[in-house]
């Protein structure tokens, strides 16, 4: 299988930013914590702050790749481009967020990632993201 992790912005700033909603861990130590934990996967991630950049990731590996985990941040709750590319690939979209974003602001409700996605996986910090991989692997 090949997956990649796409995050949004200021996902590059893991473990240094509210770390009491986003925890005291960088990406980078996750992401080669858990790629030990599950072999064969071919596991890519992807981090940009920029939306156009977001959605040129999107349509390279959307119709190539097993399956996209997608962190698209702020953008989740205004990108209708991001939300648009996730509906023109055929590669399966999981969403996926670190925080519960229905127990936080009203704006953080709103996703135009979701009517598109296969499922969505949220408030379970780091994790969300192994539990996404996992929906690709039992598949
Ligand atoms: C987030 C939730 C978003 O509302 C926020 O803008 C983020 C991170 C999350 O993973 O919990 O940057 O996507």
């Amino acid at each position: 299988k090949k997956l990649i992790i796409i995050n949004g912005p200021n996902l590059n700033l893991l473990g240094k930013r509210e770390t009491n909603i986003y925890g005291n861990l960088t990406f980078t130590e996750f992401f080669d914590q858990t790629i030990k934990k599950i072999p064969n996967v071919s596991l890519e991630h992807f981090q940009s702050n920029i939306e156009g950049e977001l959605i040129d990731k999107i349509q390279e590996v959307g119709f190539k790749y097993d399956g996209i985990i997608l962190n698209a941040a702020a953008y989740t709750h205004t990108s209708i481009g991001i939300g648009d590319a996730v509906k023109a690939i055929t590669t399966p979209v999981v969403e996926v967020h670190i925080s519960n974003t229905f127990s936080r602001e009203e704006f953080r409700h709103q996703s135009f990632i979701s009517p598109n996605a296969k499922g969505v996986i949220l408030g379970f910090g780091l994790q969300s993201y192994e539990l996404a991989i996992q929906s690709f692997l039992d598949n």
